[in-house]
């Protein structure tokens, strides 16, 4: 049985009806119905070519093909390692900084966030906060306020090392941390994450004995949630990686087999981007998965958007979005789809309060009702009124939200945007982008 499922949903109607829910791990979507509706006929071909190249190691960037393998050629050593120093951090730290961008933060964050919660409010846990993600005087202050008083540990990340925003952070922090812990507890506080042999950071690690993780060669930054760069973090923050890289593992299995649902679901994108479509909006319905939007929005505006392709990911989070968005989504211009994560068990734990005869906001129907249910409703009646409005909608069905889906999701994620990126013509794996605004800020910044 498929863990994840797609659902395509102006094709076969993806179906909230409680009778109906048994048919859902049975249904099945396929190309020629893509066909019917999107009348570009070549998405799927193009996809399985897509697949070739990947297999192969025959496209452009061949070379950062690492992320594929890695649920079943992880470096043992280092995976122990991960688990050794974060066991160390859980029992002294209150706080992991993780300074990093791009790349070498949004998996950590998105990680965390889904399975600690957007406040990270269990008190066992090593709070974890992300610095150099900007160059805002006032969100370094708030963090420096948050870590005062507190046993700090440090991960820098950073592949090539070079990386203005978390070179600044880190700058800053080492100057604080040197004042706050004498020289040999201060490098056992700093942990690297970097490039093997090469980079700036790769050199002060050696230097000043820093404990090091390696971002291997043959992954980049938006790919490699999967090692060291996620992983350690992650571990930090209590939540079993094990289990992530056996959800990731059977990813593998499942998403290379004929036809898979990763496939349809690649398939479905260039259908819809050949047709027009030129923004894929990616929803849920609970703010732990806000930030799995913006490691999505990495993953696929980095992969996709280049010369002059692509479609641009958005997010949004509903229900609150609804409330801003929600007018465009239903009547703007016919530009965009949706791609919902949609997770089966809801949580039963907040209920409607009962107010008895004192109701004064005429709510009382609703008294007892678990909020998750009103959430699920609330989906309901949005994939509704969006079908009303024409827009089309990919439901990603994730059976539970815990460690092992979510290795999963990044792996269907993943191979799924390779596939498109390949598939629309694009290079998934460089970043001349990023690059070239790199370069322009570093030469404005010389001048001053
Ligand atoms: O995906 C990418 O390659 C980028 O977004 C990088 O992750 C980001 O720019 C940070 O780069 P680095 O890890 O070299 O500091």
């Amino acid at each position: 049985m498929l863990k994840i499922n797609v659902y395509y949903g102006n094709i076969c109607e993806y179906n909230y009806c409680k009778n109906c829910n048994f048919l859902m791990n049975e249904i099945k979507c396929n190309f020629d119905n893509l066909k019917d509706l999107f009348g570009y006929k070549e998405a799927f071909p193009e996809v399985l070519k897509a697949v070739k190249k990947i297999e192969d190691a025959s496209g452009e960037g061949c070379e950062y093909l690492g992320w594929l393998d890695l649920p079943t050629r992880y470096d043992n050593d280092e995976f122990r390692n991960i688990i050794k120093i974060s066991d160390e951090i859980k029992e002294e730290a209150d706080i992991l900084l993780v300074i990093g961008i791009g790349g070498s933060y949004l998996g950590a964050r998105c990680a965390i966030e889904s399975q600690n919660g957007v406040f990270q409010s269990s008190k066992d846990n090593v709070k974890v906060y992300f610095l150099g993600i900007n160059l805002s005087a006032d969100y370094i202050e708030e963090i420096l306020n948050i870590i005062k008083g507190k046993s700090v540990y440090v991960n820098v990340i950073s592949k090539s090392g070079t990386t203005l925003e978390p070179a600044i952070a880190f700058r800053i922090m080492r100057d604080i941390l040197s004042k706050k812990y004498p020289p040999s507890e201060l490098k056992r506080r700093i942990i690297v994450t970097t490039d093997k042999t090469k980079g700036i950071l790769k050199e002060i690690s050696n230097k000043e004995g820093y404990r090091t993780f390696i971002v291997p060669d043959d992954v980049g930054g938006r790919y490699s949630v999967l090692t060291p760069v996620g992983l350690f973090p992650i571990a930090v923050a209590g939540i079993d990686i094990n289990e992530m890289m056996l959800g990731a593992k059977k990813g593998k299995e499942i998403f290379s087999r004929d036809n898979n649902d990763c496939y349809r679901y690649a398939s479905a994108r260039v259908a819809l981007y050949h047709s027009g479509y030129e923004i894929e909006v990616f929803t849920n319905y609970n703010p732990r998965f806000t930030q799995f939007s913006e490691w999505l929005k990495q993953l696929f505006g980095e992969s996709e958007g280049k010369n002059g392709k692509g479609l641009f990911p958005a997010a949004m989070t509903f229900t609150t979005d609804l409330h801003s968005l929600g007018q465009y989504v239903q009547d703007g211009k016919k530009i965009l789809f949706k791609t919902e994560l949609d997770f089966e068990k809801k949580s039963k734990s907040i209920k409607v309060p009962c107010l008895g005869q004192n109701s004064y906001d005429k709510l009382n129907y609703l008294s007892g009702k678990f909020i998750d249910d009103l959430n699920e409703i609330a989906q309901k009646g949005v994939y509704l009124a969006h079908k009303k409005g024409g827009v089309p909608q990919i439901t990603v069905k994730i059976p539970k939200n815990n460690p092992y889906y979510l290795g999963m999701l990044f792996y269907f994620f993943e191979k799924a945007c390779a596939l498109s990126a390949y598939a629309i013509g694009v290079n998934p794996f460089d970043q001349l982008g990023v690059e070239e605004y790199k370069k322009q800020i570093k030469i404005l910044l010389e001048k001053i």
